[in-house]
Parts: structure tokens; C-alpha cells; sequence
């Protein structure tokens, strides 16, 4: 009997007889030789039929196999450089072929399709090799997340979906009818975080997070994973420790774990070795200053009229990405105006038109993949700024009460995975990072 095998493991089976279970992803014949591209989920290894090894009607049975039919096989492992394939280099000699579904016209061909039939076929696209690819590349991103926060002393304490207020601004809030009260989807964990901080020391809750942003950006999803570390005792600048740790760790991580799955999507993979700590620091007011003055020296009107800001104002896609533009990794924006950011943003010492927050900027284009802050401490200044941007109070009596009994300086973030794998990957939408993902447009399937 065979050993049934995963074809990520095949380069442990040379020489043995093994069997795969899989789909037919591509096929080419000359002659008697038959190559079939087989995908198992964990890889492809390119099958060989040879017609005097086989019997003939099964040879030619092989031969008009369409793809992603369904197949058991049996056959010997053999090295051979030559081989393509994910991990490639192996090559299987057919002994015994079952079909379990011959395949007639699959709709996704190796030919380009417009993205609109692919996302309308999403259900079948996500067995693309590329797709496939994006796809393992987030959950080990997922996966780093977890494993560093767990291994530094965070607790992953989850936070309701159902939520009675808002937390990010309310124009942005996706309304659900809560037993004939008006509750809305999360759009953080992060308030629960902070209660949570105050039993635990350290947590994260990681999960679906929720956006009505009439946003067709390729970088918004009206449906997103987020983690959010919360840490009691914990500053502005401890705050921008942490966060190049935590994401050096996921840099680093999944190029070691997602080698093959990179040179697929042809990932440049130099940029994101240099990704280490110490990122750099700018305050908001040099951020502006540099946007200015590369404004000012733009030659060309368009671009000129696109990085045109004034202080005060939060920055688009094209400020972020000229900002990351002028460094060799990460950075980090410190103190934003206090009428860009969310209420629960603590002041800056002497300058209450600024706030403690911190975003971090991905190079290559991707902008903003972390939000965060020192969060108010006291509980009259949080009064006054729910007052300000005219919040019920009465939700938040319990946030409140936070501040009220053993108080202390803390600070969070928030990363978004889809960001952070399109990063990665070095894909331009953001929507691939996610199985089926939820936009202005798509909700189907
Ligand atoms: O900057 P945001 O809105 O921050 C918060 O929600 C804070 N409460 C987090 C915290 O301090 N605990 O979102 C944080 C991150 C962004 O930097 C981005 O990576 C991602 O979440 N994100 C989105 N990703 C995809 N689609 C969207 N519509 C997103 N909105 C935010
Ligand atoms: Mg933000």
C-alpha cells in the first residue's frame, strides 16, 4: 500500500510510492506522454502519464480530463530539477488513476477573465494558484499574530459584534435591529479592550470588524479582521515600541513561512527583509511640512494638485504613500490633529489642538495598516469630548467608569489583516487578501 501524502511533504516520499488525492489544475500532452498539474490544497506536483505504463483506455481517459476533476492517484516519486510546481522540483509516474468527477467546462480558464467575472466566481477563483497563494499568505500572517501576542503576555479576550454605540465616528456604522432597539456591527474592540486592560494588564481581541464606508478604494473593505492589542501602563512612545516589534515579527515570519507562496505571487522579497526596528518617528506637523515641500517641487500639475494639504487636514492615499515613499521602512506619524481623530484620543501635554495618536505608514503604497493611541485618562476630559462630538453619554457611563476607578495612562492599536497580507504579498487590492470579501459592490457569493 502507498502512503496517502500532502504534496507539500512529496520531497520526503522520493523514490517511494505514494497517493495523492486532488483536482486537475492543467494539462499538456506530446505523444505518449501526458503532464497533468495536480493540486491537493497543500501544493502541485506535475503527475506523468506514460502511455505503455498504463492501460489504454485509462491513458486516454487521462488524456481528456478536464480541469479541476476530481482524482485519487497512485504513482512514484521522482526528483527531477526540471519539474514545475509548488514546492516544483518532483515529479509523480503515474501507476493508477481514479476519476471521481471528470470535469466538462470549468468557467475559470488559464486565459485572463476581467475581474468582475473572477469576483462573481469567487467560490472557483479561490483555487487559483495565486489566490491560493494570498490566501495562505494571510493565515500565516493570522497565525504570527497570535504567536507573538501570546508569547508577550497579552491575553486574547474577545469583544461583542453587537455593540450599542459608536466608537469610530458614526458615519460609518452598519445598523442592525436588536430587538427593536438600534444596536450597530462593530467597528472596534477596542472600548471593551480597555475595561478588559483593567482586569487583565495586557489583551487583544481579534476578529470581524465592520465599516459602511461608501469607499471604493482598493484598500477599504466594508468587512475586515483586525487585532487590537490594549496595554494598561503603557505610553505614546511604549506604544510605537511595541508596534515595530510586533510588526517585524510578522515581517519576518511569514517570509520564512510563506517562501514559496511569495516567489509565486513574484513578491520582491528584499524590500520586506529590511523590515526591523526601529522604524522612524515624525511628528504630524513634519509630515505636513515634508508633503509641502514635496509639493512644492512637484513638476507635474496633477500630482501637485493630489499632495496639496494644509494643516489640519487628515491625509488620502496619495499623502501616505508619498510619506512612506521617503523612507526604507515602516513609518511612524505621531500627534494628528485632535479634529481628524476619534473622541477617546488623549491630548498632547500643552497642545490640545494635537492628540497622542500614532499611525503606521507601510512602504510601497499600501498607507496606513495601524491605527492607535494613548487613550484619555481622566475622566472629565473624556466627559467633555463625548460632549464635543455630541455622543449619548448614556452609552458610555461604563467607559466612563473606567476612568473613575483605578485609572492609568494606556495606549492600543489596531492592525488590519487584510492590509497587512496585501502588503506582504505585494498585490494591489485589498480584496484578495479575503476569502469572500464584503465591499461596496460585492456581496455575492
Ligand atoms: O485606524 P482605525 O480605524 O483604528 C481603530 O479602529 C482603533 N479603535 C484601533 C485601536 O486603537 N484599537 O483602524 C485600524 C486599522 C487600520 O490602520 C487599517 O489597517 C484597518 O484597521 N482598517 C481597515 N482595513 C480594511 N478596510 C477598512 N475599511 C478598514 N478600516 C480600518
Ligand atoms: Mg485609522
Amino acid at each position: 500500500m502507498a502512503d496517502e501524502i500532502r504534496i507539500e511533504d512529496i520531497a520526503q516520499y522520493e523514490g517511494q510510492d505514494v497517493t495523492l488525492k486532488g483536482w486537475l489544475y492543467n494539462s499538456t500532452g506530446k505523444g505518449r506522454l501526458q503532464f497533468l498539474q495536480v493540486r491537493d490544497g497543500t501544493g502541485i506536483v506535475q503527475a506523468v502519464a506514460f502511455k505503455p505504463d498504463l492501460d489504454e483506455a485509462l491513458f486516454e481517459a487521462i488524456k481528456r480530463l478536464g480541469q479541476e476533476s476530481s482524482l485519487i492517484m497512485t504513482g512514484s516519486v521522482r526528483q527531477d530539477e526540471r519539474a514545475p510546481g509548488i514546492p516544483g522540483g518532483y515529479e509523480v509516474g503515474i501507476k493508477s488513476l481514479q476519476v471521481l468527477q471528470d470535469v466538462e467546462e470549468y468557467p475559470i480558464t488559464p486565459k485572463d477573465h476581467g475581474v468582475e467575472f473572477l469576483m462573481e466566481n469567487r467560490h472557483l477563483w479561490i483555487r487559483s494558484s495565486q489566490q491560493w497563494a494570498i490566501l495562505r499568505v494571510r493565515a500565516a500572517v493570522k497565525r504570527a499574530i497570535v504567536d507573538w501576542l501570546d508569547d508577550n503576555g497579552f491575553l486574547n479576550v474577545d469583544t461583542p459584534i453587537i455593540t450599542p454605540s459608536a466608537a469610530e465616528g458614526t458615519s460609518t456604522l452598519f445598523e442592525v435591529d436588536f430587538f427593536d432597539d438600534t444596536a450597530y456591527l462593530a467597528q472596534t474592540g477596542q472600548l471593551y479592550n480597555e475595561a478588559n486592560i483593567m482586569a487583565f494588564g495586557r489583551v487583544y481581541c481579534f476578529g470581524p470588524t465592520f465599516r459602511a464606508e461608501k469607499s471604493k478604494t482598493r484598500r477599504h473593505l466594508a468587512e475586515f479582521w483586525m487585532v487590537e492589542p490594549e496595554i494598561a501602563f503603557c505610553d505614546l512612545e511604549q506604544l510605537m515600541e511595541i508596534e515595530e516589534q510586533f510588526v517585524s515579527y510578522l515581517v519576518q515570519t511569514t517570509l520564512q513561512k510563506c517562501r514559496h507562496e511569495l516567489e509565486l505571487l513574484g513578491r520582491d522579497t528584499s524590500a520586506l527583509e529590511r523590515i526591523k526596528p526601529p522604524f522612524p518617528r515624525i511628528s504630524y506637523d513634519e509630515a505636513i511640512q515634508r508633503l509641502q515641500a514635496t509639493c512644492e517641487k512637484a513638476d507635474d500639475p496633477e500630482q501637485q494638485e493630489l499632495l496639496r494639504i494644509e494643516w489640519g487636514e487628515d491625509f488620502g492615499a496619495p499623502h501616505e504613500t508619498e510619506l512612506a515613499r521617503q523612507f526604507d521602512r515602516p513609518v511612524f506619524v505621531f500627534g494628528y490633529p485632535t479634529q481628524v481623530k476619534a473622541f477617546y484620543m488623549e491630548p498632547w501635554p500643552g497642545r490640545p489642538e494635537i492628540c497622542k495618536s500614532v499611525d503606521l505608514l507601510a512602504p510601497e503604497g499600501y498607507g496606513e495598516i495601524i491605527g492607535g493611541s494613548e487613550r484619555m485618562s481622566d475622566p472629565q476630559v473624556l466627559v467633555d469630548a463625548i460632549h464635543k462630538h455630541e455622543l449619548p453619554l448614556e452609552h458610555y457611563r461604563w467607559y466612563v467608569d473606567l476612568r473613575r476607578y483605578g485609572s492609568v495612562p494606556h495606549s492600543g492599536f489596531g492592525l488590519g489583516l487584510e492590509r497587512t497580507a496585501a502588503w506582504i504579498c505585494g498585490i494591489h487590492h485589498i480584496r484578495e487578501t479575503s476569502p469572500f470579501p464584503r465591499t461596496l459592490k460585492y456581496m455575492y457569493p
